[in-house]
């Protein structure tokens, strides 16, 4: 622990320069303007793994964005890390309610502000740099692999393709991703689960063409009224979601288990300062940490329609559309609930509309085990570094390839993220804490240590 603290004190400048420079490169995955942003970051973090050691570097061309592959073996008999990460990022509209450029990384209050300082740029560069540390100081206890990919947030699908076709090179024992939350830094937690996700797109179509909303109004369905009553009857009055056949597959937890969850410290009043809201909202009968971890739920992500230009048109339009996502708890199949609510939504439209569902990308939910040589090697790293014991929490968020990674490389996932949820990913002022960063460098050579003599 004392090496590892000496360096990453005597290297912590270069560390957050090589940060910056990460997150100076626009990597907006889901915006082909940027396609050539994001091939120059693809080679930017091909070159900072070749400069920490790793071997066989290759950037590997997909249908998509490229994939970063980086090895180090040092022996056959020792035990493999996969470490997964994306360089990929959001993209950062809405533009003017960032406080400074979203890719002019800047520092305020111990905080880098930033798009992708925490997802997953300073997430995943931790690792790069913790490599870094362990090749310098001759302390490397296990083989490492890096596959960093550039398309997590659309999605990940060239990705498995790709591990589909380099079964035997991502051969590990444990896959390790820094891509999740922690409480705080004083109360650190691992998460053991991320949920699953079904997303779709749907249309409501009235007349064929815009009318004026005086000479056919009254007369004629307003599209967007029926797409508003359409959404409201999603959910009821205990803010269930009503799609028939939607929590069948839910696995509820045991008592116990509810509890050991709820023992998480969690402060409502701060939580509601945070988001500058007066009351909390939710599924009846589950507590927030419950509804944002083991529950499956129903958001609105966009909804559009007719005129929102300046000033008044008066209009009726033929549209209104909207995108909707739902969260998935295991056992929850996003195919199935993705076909469950097409069938619903459809058998909603009254006669004097037509109504399209879309669907798009989907994510399998998934749980880590917390019985595991891995699961005791995280705990341990963590209560090394923190001086404390993680506890364990489970996560609203989705990270689709875990799920894959243990169906094709029979591979268990460890999930070691120092970010926290208020840090504003996908949203204006993303910021990561320099402290989180450090300290993240600092406990992944223990987990490695760890994981090499716990195996
Ligand atoms: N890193 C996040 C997922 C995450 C965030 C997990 C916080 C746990 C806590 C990841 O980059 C992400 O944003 N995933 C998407 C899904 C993807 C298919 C676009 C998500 O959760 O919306
Ligand atoms: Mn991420
Ligand atoms: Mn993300």
């Amino acid at each position: 622990m004392k090496t590892i603290k000496a360096y990453v004190e005597a290297n912590q400048q270069r560390f957050l320069d090589e940060l910056f420079e990460l997150l100076r490169f626009p990597s907006v995955s889901a915006d082909p303007a940027y396609s050539d942003d994001v091939r120059r970051t693809a080679a930017y973090v091909a070159q900072k793994l070749r400069d920490a050691g790793a071997e066989n570097v290759e950037i590997c061309a997909t249908a998509g964005h490229p994939i970063v592959y980086g090895e180090k073996i040092i022996a056959p008999d020792k035990p493999t890390v996969l470490v997964y990460g994306h360089y990929d990022v959001q993209p950062p509209d809405p533009l003017d309610l960032w406080e400074t450029p979203p890719f002019e990384p800047t520092v305020r209050d111990g905080k880098i502000f930033a798009r992708g300082a925490c997802d997953d740029k300073g997430q995943f560069y931790m690792h790069v740099k913790a490599f870094e540390l362990m090749q310098a100081t001759d302390t490397l206890a296990c083989n490492v692999k890096f596959m960093i990919e550039g398309e997590e947030e659309v999605g990940s699908d060239n990705l498995g393709i790709f591990v589909k076709a380099n079964k035997e090179r991502l051969a590990a024992d444990v896959v390790l991703i820094s891509d999740t939350a922690m409480i705080s830094l004083d109360t650190p937690s691992l998460e053991t689960g991320l949920r699953g996700l079904s997303y779709v797109e749907v249309e409501v179509i009235g007349p064929n063409r815009d009318l004026h909303s005086g000479v056919y109004g009254g007369a004629v369905a307003n599209p967007v009224t029926v797409l508003a009553q359409l959404i409201a009857s999603l959910h009821d009055q205990n803010n269930r979601i009503t799609i028939p056949g939607f929590y069948d597959d839910v696995v509820e937890l045991s008592e116990q288990e509810r509890e050991s969850l709820n023992a998480a410290p969690f402060n409502e009043a701060e939580y509601k300062a945070d988001l500058g809201i007066k009351a909390l909202w939710g599924e009846s009968g589950y507590t927030t940490i419950e509804r944002t971890g083991i529950r499956p739920t129903l958001e609105l992500n966009g909804i559009w329609a007719g005129y929102t230009g300046k000033g008044a048109k008066t209009v009726l339009p033929s549209k209104a559309n909207a995108k909707i996502s739902m969260r998935l708890v295991p056992n929850q199949d996003p195919d199935k609930i993705t076909a469950l609510f097409t069938k619903h939504f459809e058998s909603l439209a009254p006669e004097y509309v037509t109504v399209k569902v879309t669907p798009h990308h989907g994510g399998q939910p998934a749980v880590t085990p917390t019985d595991s040589v891995a699961y005791r090697a995280a705990e341990k790293a963590i209560e090394e570094a923190f001086g404390k014991k993680p506890i364990p929490t489970r996560g609203g968020g989705s990270i689709p390839i875990v799920s894959l990674f243990e169906n094709e490389l029979g591979l268990k996932t460890v999930l070691m993220g120092f970010g926290l949820d208020s840090d504003n990913l996908h949203s204006p002022n993303e910021k990561y804490d320099i402290a989180n960063y450090l300290k993240g460098i600092e406990t992944i050579p223990l987990f490695h240590k760890y994981f090499a003599e716990l195996s």
